[in-house]
């Protein structure tokens, strides 16, 4: 047993040998892991997510937790070993108290990354040390320059059952040198995510916080079964480019839930695929339930959905969110030549505490790959209802900007109440929407819905569908 509390970096060869030989009397060293099972009465009772038979420690594998060793090595010999573990129910490993530097490195199927209070993971800032990875397929590109792309700082790919958790540990990106060097164009690759899952099901991040991603925080791409909760996402709201907090990319039967994101972009962005090439690849991201949040976001909106959709978006409950200092609350972005779909989204009990716009649908976001789009591929929007809406110090509520080759089809309104800034005549916008509001909501709705009462009765037809009243750009 004395061997798990070694410091040596050479002893993780005798702990995987051991391991593999006695398995099962971990149970009894594994009381003393962070994360261990707790004695309650006599009984055990098990902490979710379930505790792995087997729990190693990053300094088993030579790790140095004092901001300066590079640690990569460590955490790829850990992984190495906890691969072995597949078959018996996976392993942890602990990340104790102290700052970690690393490279990027894989995770591996069945394994728990558990961050203790106050252990930080720092991502190595010279980019040099970052591999390259063949672009995403169903972007074409690394999104922000052609070619193949950076790494995340924790990566896993074509993998079952992960888990990163802690007692609110730290991954923090370092991305200051990534933003000043992008805001300055000296990078010739798409900068990398923070924590990246690809091709894999049955993911729990819970209790930690992530920080300062060079790019997009927490990007799970193409996964089944994803619960993300109690995770706090930070980045400076200025000056910290397309730090997006979670982005659901072409996933399904996610769950995202008391969480506290508030980053320099969008805090959550589902998306599913970018033009000619979204199309192709063809995966949705659907079934994603979205609540308990609070949110903020200067530069972009709170919660987004877009504008790279072509994969289709269906089925998504957002509901229980407060956004706040923000510039917009609510965004659907699309354009021509993205395809897909956007339905069946459901927006609940949605507060906006100052925003500059509130809720936000827009067709016309022309960012494209390359020219090989096809301006001929037209997104449908439909079936979005916002129920429970309350907000203030608003300046404009609504904006909907349809358009007449993508108008936005049956939007419903319910017991909306949000204060505005100032008064000014047109703060509930509309052009090529149609759909219904049902009972009274403030501020008055446009003439393009139906208006019904309580009883669902017709009180009002609509007047004008394709009107278009937007009369500034916000
Ligand atoms: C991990 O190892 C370090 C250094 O030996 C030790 O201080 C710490 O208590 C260990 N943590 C666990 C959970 O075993
Ligand atoms: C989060 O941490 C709390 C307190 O340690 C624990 O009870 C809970 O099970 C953890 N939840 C998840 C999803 O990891
Ligand atoms: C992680 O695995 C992928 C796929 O095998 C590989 O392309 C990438 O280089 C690996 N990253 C690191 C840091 O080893
Ligand atoms: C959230 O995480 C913190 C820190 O890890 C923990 O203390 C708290 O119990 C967790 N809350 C829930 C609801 O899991
Ligand atoms: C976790 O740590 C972050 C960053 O230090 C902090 O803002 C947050 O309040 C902590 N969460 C909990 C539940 O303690
Ligand atoms: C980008 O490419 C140029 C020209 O090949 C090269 O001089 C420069 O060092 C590269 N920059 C980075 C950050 O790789
Ligand atoms: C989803 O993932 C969790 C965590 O790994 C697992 O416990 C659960 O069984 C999975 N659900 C399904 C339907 O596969
Ligand atoms: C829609 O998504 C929810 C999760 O938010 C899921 O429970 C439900 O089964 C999904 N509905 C369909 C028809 O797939
Ligand atoms: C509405 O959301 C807020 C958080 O923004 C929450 O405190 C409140 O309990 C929710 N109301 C209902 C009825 O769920
Ligand atoms: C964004 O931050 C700046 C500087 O703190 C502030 O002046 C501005 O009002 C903020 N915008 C929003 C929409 O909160
Ligand atoms: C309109 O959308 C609602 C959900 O928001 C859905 O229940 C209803 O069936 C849709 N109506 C039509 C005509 O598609
Ligand atoms: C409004 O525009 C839609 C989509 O272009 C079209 O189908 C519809 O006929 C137009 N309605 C009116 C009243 O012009």
């Amino acid at each position: 047993m004395v061997v798990f509390t070694s410091h040596k970096s050479t002893s993780f060869f005798f702990v995987f040998l051991c391991v593999a030989a006695l398995g099962s009397v971990f149970l009894v060293w594994q009381k003393n892991a962070i994360n261990g099972f707790l004695v309650l009465g006599g009984e055990r009772v098990w902490e979710s997510p379930k505790l792995r038979p087997v729990v190693f420690n990053l300094t088993d594998f030579g790790g140095v937790g004092d901001g300066v060793t590079v640690n990569t090595q460590a955490f790829e010999r850990a992984v190495s070993v906890i691969s072995k573990f597949g078959d018996k129910g996976g392993a942890q490993l602990n990340v104790p108290p102290g700052f970690w530097l690393t490279a990027p490195f894989n995770l591996t199927s069945h394994m728990t990354l558990f961050l203790a209070h106050d252990a930080v993971i720092l991502g190595i800032q010279d980019e040099k040390y970052w591999p390259l990875m063949p672009a995403l397929p169903s972007y074409g590109y690394g999104r922000e320059r052609p070619g193949p792309r950076y790494s995340s700082l924790i990566h896993g790919q074509n993998l079952k059952d992960i888990v990163i958790t802690g007692h609110n540990g730290t991954i923090d990106g370092q991305g200051q040198t990534w933003w000043t060097k992008h805001l300055h164009k000296l990078l010739n690759h798409t900068r990398g995510p923070l924590v990246q899952i690809m091709w894999s099901s049955d993911i729990v991040i819970s209790n930690i916080t992530l920080r300062d991603s060079p790019f997009w925080t927490l990007h799970p791409y193409d996964c089944k079964n994803v619960t993300i909760k109690n995770v706090t996402i930070l980045a400076p709201v200025y000056h910290a480019p397309n730090t997006d907090g979670i982005d659901p990319d072409s996933c399904e039967d996610m769950l995202i839930e008391d969480c506290y994101i508030s980053v320099g972009d969008d805090a959550i962005a589902i998306k599913s695929g970018w033009d000619q090439y979204g199309i192709a690849y063809g995966k949705p991201s659907k079934n994603i339930l979205i609540r308990n949040l609070v949110v903020r976001s200067n530069v972009s909106a709170g919660i987004s959905i877009g504008s790279e959709m072509s994969g289709g978006v269906s089925n998504v409950t957002i509901e229980n969110i407060l956004v706040w200092e923000s510039r917009r609350a609510i965004r659907i972005k699309t354009a021509p030549g993205r395809g897909g779909y956007v339905r069946q989204i459901t927006y609940r009990n949605l507060t906006f505490h100052n925003v500059r716009v509130g809720i936000v649908i827009k067709t016309n976001y022309n960012e494209h790959p390359d020219a090989g789009y096809d301006p001929s591929a037209l997104p449908t929007l439909r079936d979005i209802s916002f129920s429970n809406v309350r907000g203030e110090g608003v300046r404009v509520p609504v904006q909907i900007l349809g358009s007449k080759e993508i108008p936005v089809r049956n939007v419903t309104f319910q017991d909306m109440n949000v204060g505005i800034t100032y008064k000014k005549k047109h703060i509930f916008q509309c052009a090529f929407v149609e759909g219904q509001v049902i009972g009274t909501i403030f501020p008055k709705p446009c003439r393009n819905f139906d208006q019904f009462n309580e009883q669902g009765e017709l009180v009002k037809p609509a007047e004008s569908q394709n009107v278009t009243d937007i009369d500034y750009e916000i």
